[in-house]
């Protein structure tokens, strides 16, 4: 990709489902990550970075569904990511060239530190391999990125004779990841300067900038990028990403937005759909949104103090910088259906809230509908979102929950018995007497798969106000140093509970089994792309 005619735009790279599904717990399904990548297309995002091929089969699957689903008019580039690797390149490109605009991204660290001690290898093997693989991928594709990993830490020199390399082999965009997050925005900005000032050929590719959040600084060095020249931002959805995350994708849609008077940027982001990629991304990936977080935190646009909420009534922009409506939290208000409505309003009211759902993922969902109805007199539009996010995590294969009985009493530990269909179909029972109805549910779970999974967070929220509310839970356990999350929805706490743990436990099954793959792939010893 060349940089835009319009020097002013921002090219938004959503790596939510790369490096965002990189946070401990966090393991999609594919049908999970291609609802995602729709909300992403819908909030107009231009590149959507899907995975990271080779990792796993499940990986590989995962972008090639999103490579060949159907955008409509939107169109955002596809990417797949690859070590230098010939297997990687191969697998990256396999993945993603059935989408209508493919890319793939290749990258090798340029610090010494980790070309010492993770590559073990030399900083001329590394060009040679930067080389050869931009080579490699450029006979696939002609949108080819190239990352000098840990770029911020290491010599700017070599980094420049790398990126020099890439260039000369055809990388159309280079990205500068800042990947621990060391960087301060002075600093990374004069590094993307002393990097203009000794690769000219910079100014003819797309500049990209990658910051990670370990010193909370990760959207203050991404606009430091930008000031500095870079037109692409690599960032993911609630910030979610390795350790302390990356930079957040809504902060910098928004920080643009608001302050475009003054930056002088703007990106083709659609705001309204800001809250609602939030909310998705939170619930599918199990992983809360702190409440005070900007732009999509509970308290976001919320005034506690008495001066405060006179002045917002008074004159809404005396203590608001931003309107909600902009980044679409009003939607949630507009639907509200009832015991009477059919399946078609149904259906319409999921596509107003961006999700299609047909046959007999749309039947489970009405038939759910009509119980959640039958309780509650108002069915609201955070209401569906749940329940309908709910049915796609269902199709996560592994342990699923048939039935549980628990005998809960102040005068004696609570008792429970439960039933779950394992991954081959068999129907499990467990029996557990714990500390609480909870508990007890937990370990007979345990107990029925035989999995030895050890809770280590246990949540429960409610969807909307109200008695008769929807009650939302989540959990994460780690079964043998690997971390799963789960959630459960459901107008019964206990159920909710123990459809997340199920979820939870096969999540950390499922990547145990993804690790051990991978493990075996690379004692293989991985082809190399080597310089010719
Ligand atoms: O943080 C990082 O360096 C990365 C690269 C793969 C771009 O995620
Ligand atoms: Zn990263």
């Amino acid at each position: 990709m060349t940089p835009p005619d319009d020097p002013n735009r921002v090219l938004i790279f959503d790596t939510t489902l790369r490096d965002g599904e990189q946070s401990p717990g966090i393991s999609l399904n594919a049908s999970e990550k291609l609802e995602i990548a729709q909300q992403l297309a819908r909030l107009g995002v231009d590149i959507i970075e899907a995975g990271f091929p080779i990792a796993s089969p499940g990986d590989f699957e995962g972008v090639q569904g999103i490579a060949r689903a159907d955008y409509g008019p939107a169109h955002p580039i596809v990417a797949g990511l690859a070590r230098t690797h010939v297997a990687d390149v191969d697998a990256a490109y396999n993945a993603v060239k059935d989408a209508a605009r493919p890319r793939i991204h290749t990258f090798i660290s340029t610090s010494d530190i980790h070309i010492e001690h993770q590559l073990q290898s030399t900083r001329e093997d590394v060009k040679g391999q930067a080389r050869a693989a931009v080579a490699h991928a450029k006979r696939y594709l002609d949108d080819v990125e190239f990352s000098p990993m840990d770029a911020t830490r290491a010599d700017i020199d070599y980094t420049a004779e790398v990126i020099q390399i890439a260039i000369d082999e055809g990388a159309t965009t280079i990205n500068i990841p800042d990947t621990v997050g060391y960087a301060v925005p002075e600093e990374y900005a004069a590094f993307l300067a002393g990097l203009y000032e000794r690769v000219p050929g910079l100014r003819d590719v797309v500049l990209s900038v990658h910051c990670h959040n370990d010193l909370g600084l990760a959207v203050a060095n991404t606009l430091a990028g930008l000031r500095a020249g870079a037109r692409q931002v690599e960032c993911a959805v609630n910030g979610i990403g390795e350790r302390a995350g990356n930079a957040s994708i809504e902060e910098i849609i928004m920080l643009l937005h608001t302050r475009q008077a003054d930056v002088g940027l703007h990106t083709g982001a659609n705001t309204r759909e800001i809250a609602r990629t939030s909310r998705m991304v939170s619930r599918l990936t199990g992983y809360p949104v702190q409440p005070n977080k900007a732009i999509v935190g509970r308290n976001a646009f919320a005034h506690e103090s008495g001066i405060h909420q006179d002045g917002v009534l008074k004159e809404r922009r005396t203590y608001e910088i931003m309107d909600a409506e902009t980044v679409g939290l009003d939607d949630v208000n507009s639907i509200v259906l009832g015991k009477h409505s059919g399946r078609h309003a149904l259906a319409q009211a999921l596509t107003e809230l961006g999700f299609e759902l047909k046959g007999q993922t749309l039947n489970t969902a009405f038939q759910r509908f009509k119980e959640i109805a039958d309780k509650k007199k108002q069915v609201t539009a955070m209401d569906l979102e749940a329940l309908v996010t709910d049915e796609l995590r269902s199709e996560i294969a592994g342990y699923t929950l048939e039935w549980f009985d628990v005998e809960a009493s102040s005068r004696r530990p609570p008792h429970a018995t439960v039933c779950v269909t394992g991954p081959d179909g068999d129907q499990l029972t467990g029996s557990f007497t714990g500390d609480g109805p909870v508990d007890a549910i937990f370990h007979a779970i345990n107990a029925a798969t035989a999995v030895d999974a050890k809770l280590r967070e246990f949540r429960v929220d409610a969807v909307t106000g109200g008695r008769d509310a929807l009650g939302e839970t989540s959990v994460q356990v780690e079964v043998a140093g690997v971390s799963g999350a789960g959630q459960g929805v459901s107008t019964d706490i206990l159920e909710a509970a123990a459809s997340a743990y199920v979820r939870a436990l096969s999540a950390a099954v499922r990547r145990q089994g993804a690790l051990a793959e991978a493990e075996s792939a690379s004692a293989e010893v991985p082809e190399v792309v080597r310089a010719p």
